[in-house]
């Protein structure tokens, strides 16, 4: 089985989200909890970016103990400086250059040509070779980039010294076919002695940051970058939690393992949620609040017989106690006397029955029945009868 790599940038790119704002406490609590989860390599802040972020990077480089510590860098030789500074304490410090390389970004953004930009990327690649064991190039905006002038940007990057190549969607323009086209072509024209990793980084503008990502490493990429939620700028990153579970869940067709230990997906989802301030969607695959409850009739029924009728990933998997079936007025009558019976109500059929035409006329006003509600049904038809 391949190994697949998970890169997490929640504390940088995910930080990027409107709003936004972790502290330097906040930052390291959830490093940790990131650790335990597995991640491989944390970016923990974009040091020159203010005192706070420098600050951040190294409390973070300090603390944990087994993840390699990336810090973000453009090409600019005081970004290095500031990123080696603030990683000094790592013990698996890593330096992430960035430079745009699409016609839209060098002609309006940077304002260089092409040759220019290569002569950057030559040189500020060598300078954080000259600091650092670990150099990740990533030529910004590359899915809107021409592939030959890709290819020479991550050649040139290469020749360099960086021996991990990230592909970012920048702005989420890219779909799986396309993507995943990226990576192999990329894989088959660098050359190179040394081994090259390769990295899929998305945004989610279209609804596509995971399913590239999961084409990315169809094609070649032994590493996905993403955020916790997903969170970050726009509609945000790659959601790692989805793409652990993917290669988990459809192991079979992917074939690879990760490190990261799927029993810590909630604890840490929720920790991001409650420090970052962004609920998680109830509709979110793998951590949304609904993603294991079941409400009609017929789905209720499939899983009170045989959870795998309708679950794919069992709760227990990521850190979820139980599925849940909740009762509205699509609810059976399966799922209705079970609720019963877990409330304590030892009913026979005929009672079950007529409580039930009462639930259905009560679920029709109410979006949920409650507990309470049904406990209500319960003791007003015993009080009746
Ligand atoms: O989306 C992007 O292009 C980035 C780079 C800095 C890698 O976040
Ligand atoms: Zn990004």
């Amino acid at each position: 089985m391949r190994k697949i790599q998970f890169f997490d940038t929640t504390l940088r790119d995910g930080e990027q989200t409107p709003g936004v704002n972790f502290n330097t406490q906040e930052k390291v609590q959830i490093a940790l909890q990131l650790e335990k989860w597995g991640i491989d390599t944390i970016e923990a802040g974009f040091p020159v970016a203010s005192p706070g972020d420098f600050e951040a990077v190294e409390a973070i480089s300090k603390a944990v103990k087994k993840m390699t510590v990336a810090g973000l860098a453009r090409c600019q030789q005081k970004d290095i400086d500031a990123a080696y500074e603030a990683l000094k304490a790592a013990k698996f410090p890593q330096i992430h250059v960035f430079l745009a390389t699409s016609d839209v970004h060098m002609k309006y953004k940077l304002k260089m040509t092409p040759e220019e930009v290569l002569a950057s990327i030559d040189y500020h690649v060598r300078y954080a070779r000259s600091k650092f064991e670990k150099v990740q190039f990533s030529p910004e905006d590359a899915t809107r980039t021409s592939l030959p002038f890709l290819l020479q940007a991550v050649q040139t990057a290469i020749d360099a010294g960086a021996t991990i190549i990230n592909i970012p969607d920048t702005v989420g323009y890219s779909n799986p076919t396309e993507y995943g086209k990226i990576f192999a072509y990329l894989t088959q024209n660098i050359k190179s002695d040394q081994e090259i990793i390769f990295s899929s980084h998305c945004h989610d503008d279209l609804g596509m940051a995971t399913a590239n990502a999961l084409a990315a490493i169809e094609n070649g990429a032994n590493r996905v970058e993403g955020t916790i939620n997903g969170i970050g700028e726009r509609a945000g990153n790659t959601a790692l939690e989805e793409v652990a579970v993917a290669l988990h869940i459809r192991k079979d067709f992917y074939q690879c393992s990760s490190a990261i230990v799927l029993e810590q997906t909630k604890q840490t989802s929720d920790l991001v949620a409650r420090l970052s301030g962004i609920p998680i969607p109830k509709n979110k695959a793998v951590i949304g609040g609904n993603a294991y409850a079941h409400e009609s009739g017929i789905h209720q029924d499939g899983v009170l017989k045989n959870p795998e009728t309708y679950e794919i990933i069992t709760p227990q998997l990521v850190g979820v106690k139980t599925n849940a079936l909740p009762l509205g007025k699509l609810s059976g009558r399966h799922a209705f006397s079970a609720k019963l019976s877990e409330l304590g109500y030892d009913l026979d059929s005929s009672t079950i029955n007529d409580l039930f035409k009462k639930f259905k006329v009560l679920a029709d006003k109410k979006k949920q029945i409650t507990d309470q509600d049904l406990i209500a049904l319960v003791t007003d038809k015993f009080r009746r009868s």
